[in-house]
């Protein structure tokens, strides 16, 4: 109780906490996809603190790398000196994308490194003009929120948000890429016009809060094809399905594309907050000492439990975990759901699933009787809060996610009005 009330009482309303519930659960211990309330009760997280906790909790690698990071005595000594763990992560990561031709910014959150490929955008190739995509979610900082398109979102805030961004429709489907990429061709032919040329793209290769829609193999290509014609960068926002949640290294890995630069957050480390701008090439060494800096970036305890996430990622294969256990528990669900009339759509990629219902109305219900009825944290998402979305831990085991599906099921099937 003390929790809650101390909760209630000082807590930002800008926080999610009492979205759902006036009384939500407190969790004081998780063991995998498990988590433990006061009272001990044991509830499965399919939402993986916004699909960012892709190893569970309480994972041995990760708990044995932040003792071993402690341990140093050294929790932070800032970007001025070299830290073992940031060069180590350096090394991992060029390991995981296969290639030592990149240069790597650190930063804190998903937003902050957002904000930090505008700022490198702009500075290599002083143009100052965006596309960004319709359905799309960037963050909430001013800059990641100008490339994010949900005007619920935005509208509060006065003032010139997102003056530098050109919105363009995102497919819903392979028979829309076509138009897609004709809307883009015009973007830029009339900035070209008007002498205020496009400096980036910025395309979530899944679209991940808003309802999980793609990967469109064509349209990013497409969009490649358009960056390269006119000189732009192209940059894939990874933060959400990158690193294994879409059964891919990477999302635009389901396309032959080689994006500028690749934005990596939450899954990143798993846990303890760290993101990450990778560019091709130098690109990031083309600013000066100073350009763009960040107390906390590249944290030693976080860089360490990232260094242990992308080796558990390649030495659990949980890549192949993910598109054969995890993908196909998801089609079953759908084979089963898709008759039901207040089921519009279901839609997965790897380890996300959107649950698209008629309305919000009837998603926030699902969601409150998933946790009341059968002790599952789901999430919410879709473009106006009509979707459920399950986002598993990504080493989940197929037996304990099947048998949480089967109660969902359940629910929708028998409790709905
Ligand atoms: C695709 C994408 N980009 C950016 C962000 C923002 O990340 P953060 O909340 O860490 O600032 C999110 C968060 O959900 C996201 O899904």
């Amino acid at each position: 109780m003390e929790n809650l009330i101390s909760t209630q009482k000082f807590e930002s309303s800008a926080v999610n906490t009492f979205k759902l519930s006036q009384n939500p659960q407190v969790f004081v211990r998780g063991d995998g996809p498990w988590l433990f309330s006061e009272n001990d009760e044991k509830y499965l997280d399919l939402v993986c603190g916004s699909a960012t906790s892709n190893l569970g909790h309480n994972h041995p690698e990760q708990i044995k790398a932040i003792k071993e990071a402690t341990e140093t005595g050294i929790l932070h000594t800032g970007t001025r000196l070299i830290s073992p763990y940031r060069a180590k992560l350096y090394g991992i990561l060029s390991d995981y994308i296969g290639t030592e031709d990149i240069s790597i910014h650190l930063l804190n959150s998903g937003a902050e490194a957002i904000e930090t490929a505008i700022k490198v955008t702009r500075f290599v190739s002083r143009k100052q003009k965006f596309i960004s995509f319709e359905g799309g979610y960037h963050g909430r900082t001013l800059g990641a929120l100008s490339l994010t398109h949900s005007e619920e979102i935005r509208s509060p805030f006065i003032g010139n948000i997102g003056d530098f961004v050109t919105f363009a429709p995102y497919p819903k489907n392979e028979a829309e890429v076509q138009y897609c990429l004709e809307k883009c061709s015009e973007i830029f032919e009339y900035s070209n016009s008007v002498g205020d040329p496009i400096a980036g793209v910025v395309v979530e290769a899944i679209q991940g809060v808003s309802g999980v829609w793609g990967p469109f193999p064509t349209f990013l290509r497409g969009l490649q094809d358009l960056t390269k014609l006119n000189d732009a960068l192209f940059i894939t926002d990874e933060i959400w399905s990158g690193l294994g949640r879409s059964g891919k290294k990477f999302a635009f890995h389901f396309s032959d594309v080689s994006p500028d630069l690749i934005i990596l957050g939450k899954g990143l480390s798993s846990s303890i907050p760290l993101s990450a701008v990778v560019a091709k090439g130098d690109l990031l060494q083309k600013w000066p000492p100073g350009a763009h800096t960040s107390t906390f970036q590249g944290n030693p305890i976080a860089c360490a439990v990232a260094c242990a996430t992308l080796r558990e990622i390649e030495n659990s294969k949980l890549i192949e975990h993910v598109s054969n256990s995890i993908a196909s528990s998801f089609g079953e669900l759908k084979h089963d759901l898709i008759s039901y009339d207040f089921v519009k759509d279901v839609r997965f990629v790897g380890a996300q699933c959107a649950i698209e219902f008629n309305n919000s109305a009837i998603a926030t219900e699902v969601q409150k009787l998933a946790l009341s009825k059968a002790k599952l944290l789901t999430y919410g998402g879709g473009r106006k809060g009509e979707c459920v979305l399950l986002l598993p831990p990504i080493n989940i085991d197929k037996t304990i996610l099947q048998h949480a599906l089967r109660s969902l099921l359940e629910i929708i099937s028998q409790e709905l009005p």
